[in-house]
């Protein structure tokens, strides 16, 4: 989860890089790298293993890297160990190497993404004579690059990206322009900001929020050139390209920790307004209203079948969605990984709708199950969070899920709205397609309505008891989630939760599965979480439970 930021300016650029780099350090890295050219000298490049600091240190707060343009980079490490030697930016051309670990050079590189034809280009280039210093994929751009370069930044770009195959967010700096540098992305998040004499490019819109809320999103293979003064994006045809400006329109404080701990922790505790927004803005007077999402009661009644297709938590919404939907609109569903979906040649009823659940609406395996659906000519039904996002763009329809900026990796006030919004959905199409009646509708409406305060309840009363679990199973090595239904969809979640965030080894298991095999490692004090929410399956669920508390389970 690498994080790029450019700047060019009237200011010192590597002060304002390192704190773009700063906003993007919830990501993850394991290193960081900063360039920056003074309009005179090749462009500077200092790296280090490690926090942010570390770079800092040694650029003194980037006071000693002169110059007012430059471009920076949290690496996390996909191709070589965690190093300096593979942090970004990575360089080409004549190079001048200092004993204090500075390098000045012709082509510097940043890059995001993964480059998948990497060892056959690194290979044509070193029967060049180009020499590699670093295990990554990133430094094939930057050789790449001067290999091509002829002296036409743009030419150069081109023919690079034709060349590589993969994914990539780039920014480059060459050396016959010093005060510009060019960037470009494919399936990789990458915006350019757009100040009063400065421009910026940044991987997330939290990294020069501090200067600006008025972005460009780029397309794939949409270039770009960024001086002080312009900005051009152009096609791969060379062509200039007219892009809309987007106003970001949350400030700098909702991407602050706002006093809390951790990102996290500030997240759960926004879901109640989350919730309460996503539902206000399809609920008006008593009843679900989708014209925003674009969805006609004919376009509802067409529908034959519904593909949800997500990655992370968001599949986990799907998980769950399907049960509902099916349940109130009697339309079947059908979910999958967009890892799956993408390269498994679907079939795909034409009378389909594909649902792509994002909160990022970036997510390189999401977005490219989209454009598979599209191609196939079913209609595509973005849920997302993140406004103009890739997915935002390109669903034929949009449903907006208003969970405000999500900092934390991991998702918790962003999958509560998906949530919402599959329900909500599910409600409206219950009821166009007649599978459920007036009075049903405004109960189920009614109870959504009570979600914000029920959660609230259960995040402010029940604090308490949850730390005091939580300190007493902070050792535990596995834990295992059953439910059944849509409590087994939420035990998804949850375990993926424990994992992701705790680094407990962590299990969902179907309830009523768990005795096929896997309730052999239910031993003494192995921790068992059951969650019995439906009324119909309680029984069932809880004689689950005992069965695994007479194993030994700390349930
Ligand atoms: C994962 C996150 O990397 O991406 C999950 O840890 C998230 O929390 C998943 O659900 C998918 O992301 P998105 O942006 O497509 O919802």
């Amino acid at each position: 989860m690498c994080g790029i930021v450019g700047f060019t300016g009237n200011h010192q650029a590597a002060p304002i890089l390192l704190d773009g780099l700063s906003k993007l350090e919830y990501r993850g890295y394991d290193s960081a790298g900063l360039a920056v050219r003074d309009g005179e000298h090749l462009a500077q490049v200092v790296k280090a293993k490690g926090r942010l600091s570390n770079l800092s240190e040694k650029t003194d707060s980037g006071k000693a890297l002169k110059g007012n343009c430059g471009i920076g980079h949290t690496r996390w490490a996909t191709h070589g160990e965690p190093s300096q030697i593979n942090a970004h930016p990575h360089v080409s051309g004549n190079c001048e190497r200092s004993g204090s670990g500075t390098v000045e050079s012709e082509v510097v590189g940043v890059h995001n993404g993964i480059i998948e034809n990497y060892i056959s280009l690194k290979k044509k280039l070193e029967s060049k004579g180009f020499e590699f210093i670093s295990e990554t994929d990133t430094e094939v751009i930057a050789h790449l690059f001067e290999y091509y370069y002829k002296g036409d930044i743009m030419d150069t770009m081109i023919k690079v990206i034709n060349r590589v195959e993969g994914s990539y967010a780039l920014g480059v700096l060459c050396v016959d322009y010093p005060d510009q540098f060019i960037a470009v992305r494919k399936a990789s998040p990458m915006i350019v900001g757009l100040g009063d004499e400065e421009n910026f490019i940044a991987s997330d819109v939290t990294a020069i929020l501090k200067h600006t809320r008025d972005i460009y999103y780029l397309e794939d293979n949409e270039i770009v050139v960024l001086k002080k003064d312009s900005v051009k994006v152009y096609n791969t045809d060379k062509e200039e390209v007219k892009k809309e400006k987007f106003t970001v329109d949350w400030d700098v404080s909702a991407a602050e920790k706002g006093g809390y701990e951790h990102f996290m922790m500030k997240e759960i505790h926004e879901q109640p307004k989350a919730v309460s927004d996503t539902l206000n803005s399809v609920v008006k007077d008593g009843a679900i209203d989708l014209s925003e999402v674009g969805l006609s009661e004919e376009e509802i009644k067409e529908i034959s079948q519904i593909y949800i297709v997500a990655c992370g938590s968001a599949y986990h919404v799907g998980m769950a969605a399907q049960y509902v939907i099916e349940d109130l609109t009697r339309i079947p569903v059908r979910v999958e990984l967009a890892s799956e979906f993408r390269y498994r040649n679907p079939i795909l009823d034409p009378e389909g709708l594909v649902v792509i659940v994002s909160q990022s609406g970036e997510t390189a395996d999401s977005l490219a199950a989209l454009r598979e659906a599209k191609q196939r000519g079913i209609r595509t039904l973005g849920i997302v969070n993140v406004v103009g996002s890739s997915i935002a763009r390109e669903a034929d329809n949009v449903f907006y899920t208003l969970a405000g900026p999500e900092i934390s990796v991991a998702t918790t006030k962003a999958y509560s709205t998906q949530l919402i919004a599959s329900y909500a959905l599910a409600v409206q199409f219950g009821k166009v397609r007649e599978q459920i009646t007036e009075e049903k509708y405004q109960e189920l409406i009614a109870e959504l309505k009570t979600l914000p305060d029920k959660i609230t309840k259960i995040i402010e009363d029940d604090k308490e008891r949850i730390q005091w679990f939580a300190a007493k199973q902070a050792n535990a090595r596995d834990a295992f989630f059953i439910g059944r239904g849509i409590d087994y969809a939420i035990s998804m979640e949850g375990s993926l939760k424990m994992k992701e965030i705790s680094y407990i080894h962590s299990e969902a298991y179907a309830a009523g599965e768990l005795k096929h095999g896997t309730i052999s490692l239910i031993e003494d004090g192995i921790l068992v979480v059951g969650v019995a929410t439906q009324a119909a399956l309680f029984e069932k669920t809880i004689s689950n439970m005992v069965e695994v508390k007479s194993r030994g389970a700390y349930l």
